[in-house]
């Protein structure tokens, strides 16, 4: 019998044809390059599980890696299924409907249809975005503006929507053809104030220095959204915007969403560490390295306890591979009461071999940097300076966001950040004075954060000359 069309889809990479998605009979997918993107001199492979030399690739890898381009709410998809009467809300047929604007360059479109970028997309008044907002806020499985024919997915449980944003801040449903540039997000559902604690958990880690997507606060009449830039997109002569590659580390692995946490058979920071080693190159590894090695170490001081491997990602810039900027950061130390964090949390990937933050301490930071492949005294630094500039810089984070944030809020935010900073530093054993069990070696005394004279002075080391 012979393929019915439905049974490709056409896979384009920024506004170039990279191949084929062909699904057999009895369901199973592959992906096979077109000859013309092989030809490409400088162009990124779909994902370093699928190498662009190789023209085949098998329904092992292309069946997780699209599936991993979808929803991971099954609400989201079987509410779409629906929408668009598929009867298996399987991510081939999802993707004929929504594919046509994904996370990173790629556009999923029936076999034979132009993805013509330029084409129109739909501006959105105000309202029309607070009612979806509130929309989202009653069922979060409502990610679509199902009457404008918006197209777009993404991954992730939580709520949300992406809009792209015209170069006068108007708002635009992208039609799949113009691609979207901010992502919308209004929180985990039922746990009060956690859109504000990902808004301040993402600019404090950026203040800390780590590469983190822009983030801000908007309101839309009385709805409050919290609106990340996407780091995969390029703005381009003001109407539409270039698509970047990115995939997060479940595709680069060939793995299933299933896959995404160490505790279900996950991938670990040791074999995220060697695959950003294999994939990145020469030029960028080290930079890559520690800003990995940073992002572990922010999720452990914050309590970063949802750091699965689908909240890291490769971003794919022409033939070249670099750790992507960081997103869905969510300190639980803002959000958790001290003794919660401290007791019960339990980390996304394990550090040095263990989960639990109440056991770990410096010997498991060692661990870490050796899996990391970075120094281990660099590490502990890392480790302190963020962990004493916690407190402080989650005031500033939070500071100005008085409408999404009440003052009794931000308050708390900034207490429980500074009972968790004191908890990691103390897991450090890094102690005042004396310096007798200083985590640094080379004879420098921790001198942690404390008021004098009125004015709070933050952590830092106090060097002896001529020691
Ligand atoms: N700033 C960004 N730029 C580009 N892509 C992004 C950005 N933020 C998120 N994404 C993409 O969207 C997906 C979903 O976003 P995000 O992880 O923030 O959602 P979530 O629902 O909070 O996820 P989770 O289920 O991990 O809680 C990400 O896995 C990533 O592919
Ligand atoms: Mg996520």
């Amino acid at each position: 019998m012979a393929d019915r069309a439905d049974d490709r889809h056409d896979v384009w990479l920024d506004g170039a044809h990279a191949g084929t998605l062909h699904r057999a009979r009895g369901g199973d997918v592959t992906f096979a390059y077109a000859a013309s993107y092989q030809a490409l001199r400088a162009a990124p492979s779909l994902s370093v599980s699928m190498p662009r030399h190789v023209t085949e690739h098998a329904p092992e890898v292309t069946m997780p890696w699209i599936d991993n381009l979808l929803p991971d709410n099954d609400a989201v998809r079987a509410r779409w299924a629906a929408q668009f009467d598929e009867r298996r809300p399987t991510a081939f047929n999802l993707l004929r409907h929504m594919g046509a604007d994904c996370a990173g360059a790629v556009q999923v479109v029936p076999a034979g249809e132009q993805p013509q970028d330029g084409a129109g997309s739909t501006p959105l008044a105000e309202a029309e975005i607070a009612a979806h907002l509130r929309e989202l806020r009653a069922d979060d499985s409502s990610w679509a503006f199902e009457q404008h024919g918006g197209r777009f997915s993404l991954g992730g449980q939580q709520g949300k929507f992406a809009l792209a944003r015209g170069a006068d801040g108007s708002w635009h449903q992208p039609t799949g053809r113009g691609a979207s540039t901010h992502i919308f997000k209004i929180g985990v559902d039922g746990v009060a104030h956690s859109a504000a604690a990902e808004l301040v958990t993402m600019r404090a880690a950026r203040a800390l220095g780590l590469s983190v997507a822009s983030v801000e606060s908007a309101w839309f009449e009385d709805q409050a959204a919290v609106v990340v830039e996407r780091f995969d997109r390029l703005a381009a002569d003001g109407s539409r915007a270039r698509r970047l590659h990115q995939e997060d580390m479940c595709q680069a692995l060939g793995l299933w969403r299933s896959a995404k946490y160490e505790s279900d058979g996950g991938p670990g920071v040791r074999d995220v560490a060697q695959l950003v080693a294999r994939a990145v190159d020469r030029r960028d590894l080290a930079r890559s390295r520690d800003d990995l090695a940073r992002a572990v170490v922010l999720n452990w001081v914050a309590a970063g306890t949802d750091a699965h491997a689908k909240n890291l990602a490769l971003l794919h810039v022409g033939a070249r591979t670099v750790l992507a900027p960081l997103y869905d950061l969510v300190s639980a130390s803002l959000l958790w009461p001290a003794d919660e964090v401290r007791y019960k949390a339990r980390l996304a990937m394990k550090l040095g071999g263990e989960y639990r933050l109440r056991a770990l301490g410096a010997r498991h930071l060692e661990r870490a940097a050796a899996d990391l492949g970075v120094d281990a005294v660099w590490l502990a630094d890392v480790a302190v300076s963020y962990a004493t500039a916690w407190p402080d810089t989650v005031r500033d984070a939070a500071a100005g966001e008085h409408d999404l944030l009440p003052g009794d809020v931000a308050g708390q935010f900034v207490d429980r950040a500074a009972a968790r900073g004191a908890d990691v530093v103390r897991a450090l054993r890094v102690r005042a004075g004396g310096g007798e069990a200083s985590a640094r070696p080379g004879g420098a005394t921790w001198v942690p954060a404390h008021e004098r004279a009125g004015r709070s002075v933050v952590g830092h080391w106090r060097t002896h000359p001529g020691r």
